[in-house]
C-alpha cells in the first residue's frame, strides 16, 4: 500500500480526534475518559483490546502469521498547565492541558489502526497497540510492563511529538535520544536558634548552600567532560522569619544522563557531597532518590530500518538529524527489554504559532504532523515485519 496516501485519507479523523483529545485533558492516572474514548474507537474498529493498569489499553491486531510481534505505543496523559492560548479547541479542563503532544499521539495512533484495520490482509505478524497512561509521572511504561500482559515483542516503536523540529521532517537516530532521568529530597537538619546567636544553632540555610554549590562539582570536576551529567537543584525552602534559624532547610532536584553506568553511580556521587557536606558543618541530613528512569536509547538496526521508513514517507529531505536532548520519557523501560526506536516528529511551524516547547502553556503543534506520524507508525511497522 501506499502508506501515506492511505492516512491522508484519515487526515479529517486524525484532526478532530486529536482536538477532542486536547478539549479533554487528564493528569497521571487519572486518564479515565481519554481511555474510554480510545476503547470506543477500537470497538468501531473491531479491533480487540484489554485494559492494563486501569487506564492503560493493549489492543491486538492479528495478520496471516502471529510474528513478528511488534507494538506500537503511545502515551495519553496531559500537564497540571493552565492553557492560556484561545483556540477553538482550547482545554475544557481548567488547569490541566495537553502541553506535550499526548492528545496527538493518541490520534496519530488510532488513524495507524484504521489503517491497520482496513489492511489486516496485509499483515504478517501481530500487532499490538500500546496506549499507555501517566508518561509525565515516568512510571505508566514500567506498570504496564511489569503486568506481564505487553509479552514479547521482537520490535517497538514509540515517538514524540516535537516542536523543535520542523513539520514535515523526521529525526530516527540511533543511539541516546533522551537521557536518564532521576528525582531527589534532601532534607538538612540543622538547629533552630535566634539569628543573633548562630554559635548556638546550626544553620540549615548555610549548610544547605554549601551543597547546592558542591553538587556543581560533579558535573564540572568528577564526571568525563564527554558525558552529559546534569544535577540540579531547582527547590529550596526553609525558614520563617528574619531572625530565625529553622531546623530544616528542604532540596529538591533532578539528575539526568545518557551515560548507564553514571547512572548508576550519581546517587553515590550525590550522598556522598552531601553527608560529607553536612558533617562538616554538623548538620545531619536525609537523602531520597527516586524515579530513575533509564535513558531512552535506540537500537541501531532498528533506526536503519526507520530512516528507510521516513524516506519513503517524506524524501531524503524528510529524514533528519537531532542530537539527544536532557529530557525523560519511560519509553526507555521498553527499550531496555526489546530493540526498537523512538522517533521526533516534526511539529514546528511558525506560521501557524506552533513555535513554543513542550510544556510551555501556549503549546500547539501543525497537524500536518498528524499524518506524517501516523504514518511513520504503519511504515515502519510494514518495514520491520520483513526484518524481524
Ligand atoms: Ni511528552
Amino acid at each position: 500500500m501506499n502508506v501515506l496516501e492511505e492516512v491522508k485519507k484519515y487526515r479529517e479523523y486524525a484532526v478532530a480526534m486529536r482536538r477532542e483529545f486536547h478539549r479533554h485533558p487528564e493528569l497521571s492516572w487519572q486518564e479515565t475518559e481519554t481511555a474510554a474514548r480510545i476503547r470506543r474507537e477500537l470497538d468501531e474498529m473491531g479491533i480487540p483490546y484489554e485494559e492494563v493498569v486501569g487506564t492503560g489499553t493493549i489492543a491486538t491486531l492479528k495478520g496471516k502469521k502471529d510474528h513478528p510481534v511488534i507494538g506500537l505505543r503511545c502515551d495519553i496523559d496531559a500537564l497540571p498547565i493552565k492553557e492560556v492560548k484561545e483556540l477553538p479547541y482550547r482545554s475544557e479542563n481548567d488547569g490541566v492541558m495537553h502541553a506535550c503532544g499526548h492528545d496527538g499521539h493518541i490520534s496519530m495512533l488510532l488513524t495507524a489502526a484504521k489503517v491497520l484495520s482496513d489492511h489486516r490482509d496485509e499483515l504478517n505478524g501481530t500487532v499490538k497497540l500500546i496506549f499507555q497512561p501517566a508518561e509525565e509521572k515516568t512510571n505508566g511504561a514500567l506498570k504496564m510492563l511489569e503486568t506481564g500482559r505487553v509479552g514479547h515483542l521482537d520490535t517497538v516503536c514509540g515517538m514524540h511529538i516535537f516542536p523543535f523540529l520542523d513539520a514535515g521532517t523526521i529525526s530516527v537516530d540511533p543511539g541516546p535520544r533522551y537521557t536518564s532521568a532521576a528525582f531527589m529530597n534532601i532534607t538538612i537538619k540543622g538547629r533552630s536558634g535566634h539569628g543573633a546567636m548562630p554559635h548556638y544553632a546550626v544553620d540549615p540555610i548555610y549548610v544547605g548552600a554549601k551543597v547546592v554549590d558542591a553538587l556543581q562539582s560533579i558535573a564540572s570536576r568528577e564526571t568525563n567532560a564527554m558525558d552529559t551529567v546534569v544535577v540540579s537543584i531547582c527547590t529550596f525552602h526553609s525558614g520563617t522569619m528574619a531572625n530565625i534559624f529553622a531546623e530544616t532547610a528542604e532540596l529538591s532536584g533532578t539528575v539526568r544522563t545518557f551515560n548507564p553506568e553514571l547512572r548508576k553511580q550519581l546517587p553515590g556521587m550525590i550522598e556522598r557531597i552531601i553527608k560529607s557536606t553536612c558533617e562538616a558543618y554538623r548538620a545531619d541530613y536525609e537523602f531520597d532518590y527516586y524515579c530513575d528512569i533509564p535513558a531512552t536509547i535506540n537500537d541501531e538496526h532498528c533506526s536503519e530500518i526507520a530512516a528507510g521508513s521516513v524516506k519513503k514517507l517524506l524524501g531524503e529531505e524528510g529524514l533528519v538529524k537531532y542530537a539527544g536532548t536532557p529530557g525523560g520519557e519511560d519509553f526507555s523501560y521498553f527499550l531496555e527489554r526489546f530493540p526498537g526506536v523512538y522517533a521526533f516528529v516534526g511539529c514546528r511551524n511558525e506560521s501557524k504559532g506552533c513555535s513554543y516547547s513542550l510544556h510551555h502553556e501556549r503549546f500547539d503543534l501543525d497537524e500536518d504532523a498528524l499524518v506524517n506520524g501516523a504514518a511513520f507508525y504503519v511504515q515502519y511497522l510494514l518495514d520491520a515485519q520483513e526484518q524481524f
